[in-house]
C-alpha cells in the first residue's frame, strides 16, 4: 500500500517507520525540514506506568481526571496500555532515557500525576532526543522524504481520499494519507509552539468535510517566561519542587486548588492569569530552592536559555505567564487513526482520539504520538470503510467558508485580515477566559475575514489558520458551559435603571 505521511513529529515518524517495517511503500511530506516541528521543542517527557507503585489503571484515572471527565475511556486504555511498548520502541530506535541510581528509567513527577511516572531524555530535552533518533532512523530506512513541500489540499474521488495536492499544484497519489501536522498554537498571539504550527492538517481535513471535535479545548501552559520571546519553563520544574509566588511572595496556587502548583494544568493556568490581572504584573516561578547544580543537571536546556538571557534562576524567581500550548481536539479518529473519510488517517495532536479529554495530562502528548502512530501503521491493512462507517462518532462538522447562520450581526468595523490581527483576536476573545460577547464577536469577525488565494507558504498558513480559527471559535461559542480548558466567565449582571 502507498502511504503518504504529512508531517514529521513523533506521531508522523513513528507511523512512517512502522509502516515501512510492515512492508508498505511510505513517503513523508513536510513543509519545512525533518525535525523542525513541535516534538523537538517538548521539554516534558513521556508518561507511562513504567515501574513499581504505578499501573496503567492509575495512569488512566489521572488522565481522565485531568481531562475533566471528558476523555474517552477506550482510547485512554489504549494509550496507557501502550506506554511500555512505546518506550521500548523508542529505546530500540536509539533514544537514551535518563536512568536512576539503580539503572531503571528515572521517573519524574508532573502536575496532576498521582505518582512520578514521566520518563525524560537529556533532562528537559526529551523531544529533541526523540526527534533526533527518529530522524536518524528515517535516514537509514530509505523512506522517501520531500522537504519544503507544503500539503495544501486532499484529493478526493469515489468517496475516499486519493492523495494530496501540494502548494504549487503538484499531486501525489496514495492509498492512505496520514495527517500528522501537529496542532495550531500559532492561532494565538503568545504560544510555546514553533512558527510552523498553523493547523495545516486540521484545515485540510475541515475543507474535505472530515468530522472534527473538541476544538474548543485549547490548553494554555501556565509557566512561560514573561520576559522577551515566550520560552517554556517545564512543568517538571514544579514537579521537582519549584513554586509560584505572587508579588508579595505568597504561594497563591493553593487558593485555586488543594494541589497548588501541581493541580491540573488548566486550573494552574487560570490561577496564574487571575493573579497577574489582580496585581497587574506577572507572577513569579521560584526555583531557587532547587539550587544551581540541580537546575543545571536536570534542566540543562532551560538553564542555558535563561543564562543566555541574563537570568540566574538559582538566585532569582522568574516572571512567568500563560501561553497557548496544545490543542486537545482535532480530526476525529477511532483508536487506530481512521477519520470519517475512507483513506484519510490522523495521528498525534492533529487527531482527536479522545485521550486528552478537555485538558491534557502533562507528558501524555509524546506518548499519544508514539502509541497511536504504531497502532495506525498496524491498522493500515484493515478494511477502512467497514470500521469507519460502523462506529459511533462525535460528528461535529464545521463550516470553513463562514458561518451558515445569520443570527449574529456582521463583523463590520473589524480591522482587515492579517495573521497578527487573527492572533490578537483569538488571544483576546477565544483565549483562556472566555465570555459570550467576546466569542460572538470573534465568530462574527472571523466570518467576514477572507484570506488571499494562497500562492506562497505564508499565505497557505494564513488560510489554514483562518479556517481552524473559525472552527475553534464556533466550537467555543457552542459550548455554553465551562469544562476543562474551556472556561466561560459568567455574564456580568446588567444594572437596570443605572444612570
Ligand atoms: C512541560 O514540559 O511543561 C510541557 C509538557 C507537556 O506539555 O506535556
Amino acid at each position: 500500500m502507498k502511504v503518504l505521511v504529512v508531517g514529521a513529529g513523533v506521531a508522523g515518524l513513528t507511523t512512517a517507520l512502522r509502516a515501512d517495517a510492515l512492508g508498505h511503500t511510505v513517503e513523508v511530506v513536510v513543509k519545512g525540514s525533518l525535525g523542525d516541528g513541535c516534538t523537538a521543542h517538548a521539554q516534558g517527557g513521556i508518561a507511562g506506568a513504567y515501574g513499581p507503585g504505578d499501573s496503567p489503571a492509575l495512569h488512566a484515572l489521572d488522565t481522565i481526571h485531568a481531562g475533566d471527565g471528558h476523555g474517552d475511556p477506550v482510547a485512554i486504555a489504549a494509550l496507557v496500555d501502550g506506554a511500555t511498548a512505546a518506550l521500548a520502541a523508542l529505546v530500540d530506535a536509539g533514544v537514551v532515557f535518563d536512568r536512576d541510581a539503580d539503572g531503571a528509567v528515572a521517573r519524574g513527577l508532573e502536575a496532576a500525576h498521582s505518582v512520578p511516572r514521566v520518563a525524560h531524555a537529556g533532562g528537559d530535552a526529551t523531544g529533541r532526543v526523540i526527534s533526533d533518533a527518529l530522524v536518524a532512523r528515517m535516514g537509514a530506512s530509505g523512506i522517501r522524504v520531500r522537504e519544503s513541500a507544503f500539503a495544501a489540499e486532499l484529493l478526493l474521488g469515489r468517496g475516499r481520499v486519493r492523495g494530496i495536492r501540494l502548494l504549487g499544484g503538484a499531486e501525489i497519489a496514495a492509498d492512505a494519507v496520514v495527517l500528522a501536522t501537529g496542532g495550531a498554537g500559532r492561532l494565538y498571539a503568545c504560544t510555546t509552539n514553533p512558527a510552523g504550527t498553523t493547523g495545516d492538517g486540521i484545515a485540510m481535513a475541515l475543507r474535505a468535510g472530515a468530522a472534527v471535535a473538541d476544538l474548543e479545548f485549547v490548553q494554555f501552559h501556565p509557566t512561560v517566561l514573561a520576559a522577551g520571546e515566550p520560552f517554556l519553563i517545564s512543568e517538571a520544574v514544579r514537579g521537582a519542587g519549584a513554586v509560584l509566588r505572587d508579588a508579595d511572595g505568597r504561594r497563591f496556587a493553593f487558593d485555586a486548588h488543594p494541589d497548588g502548583e501541581l493541580a491540573p494544568r488548566d486550573v494552574v493556568a487560570r490561577a496564574v492569569v487571575r493573579q497577574a490581572l489582580a496585581q497587574d504584573s506577572p507572577v513569579l516561578l521560584d526555583a531557587t530552592m532547587l539550587g544551581g547544580d540541580t537546575l543545571r543537571t536536570r534542566f540543562p536546556t532551560i538553564d542555558a536559555e535563561l543564562h543566555r538571557r541574563g537570568i540566574d534562576w538559582s538566585r532569582t524567581p522568574v516572571p512567568v505567564a500563560t501561553a497557548a500550548h496544545y490543542l486537545m481536539g482535532g480530526v476525529v479518529t477511532d483508536v487506530d487513526g481512521r477519520t470519517t473519510i475512507p483513506g484519510l488517517w490522523a495521528v498525534g495532536e492533529t487527531a482527536r482520539t479522545g485521550v486528552q479529554g478537555a485538558n491534557r495530562l502533562a507528558s501524555n502528548s509524546l506518548l499519544e504520538g508514539a502509541v497511536f502512530g504504531a497502532r495506525l501503521a498496524e491498522a493500515l491493512d484493515a478494511p477502512f470503510a467497514a470500521n469507519a462507517a460502523d462506529r459511533p462518532l462525535p460528528s461535529q462538522r464545521v463550516s470553513v467558508s463562514g458561518r451558515e447562520s445569520d443570527t449574529l450581526p456582521d463583523g463590520n468595523g473589524a480591522e482587515p485580515f492579517s495573521r497578527s490581527a487573527l492572533q490578537r483576536l483569538m488571544w483576546d476573545q477565544v483565549g483562556l477566559l472566555r465570555d459570550d460577547a467576546g466569542l460572538e464577536r470573534a465568530v462574527r469577525v472571523l466570518d467576514v475575514w477572507r484570506a488571499p488565494q494562497p500562492q506562497t507558504a505564508a499565505e497557505q498558513e494564513d488560510a489554514n489558520l483562518l479556517d481552524v480559527a473559525r472552527a475553534v471559535a464556533s466550537a467555543a461559542l457552542a459550548r455554553t458551559t465551562s469544562l476543562g480548558a474551556h472556561f466561560r466567565l459568567a455574564p456580568q449582571p446588567t444594572l437596570i435603571g443605572a444612570a
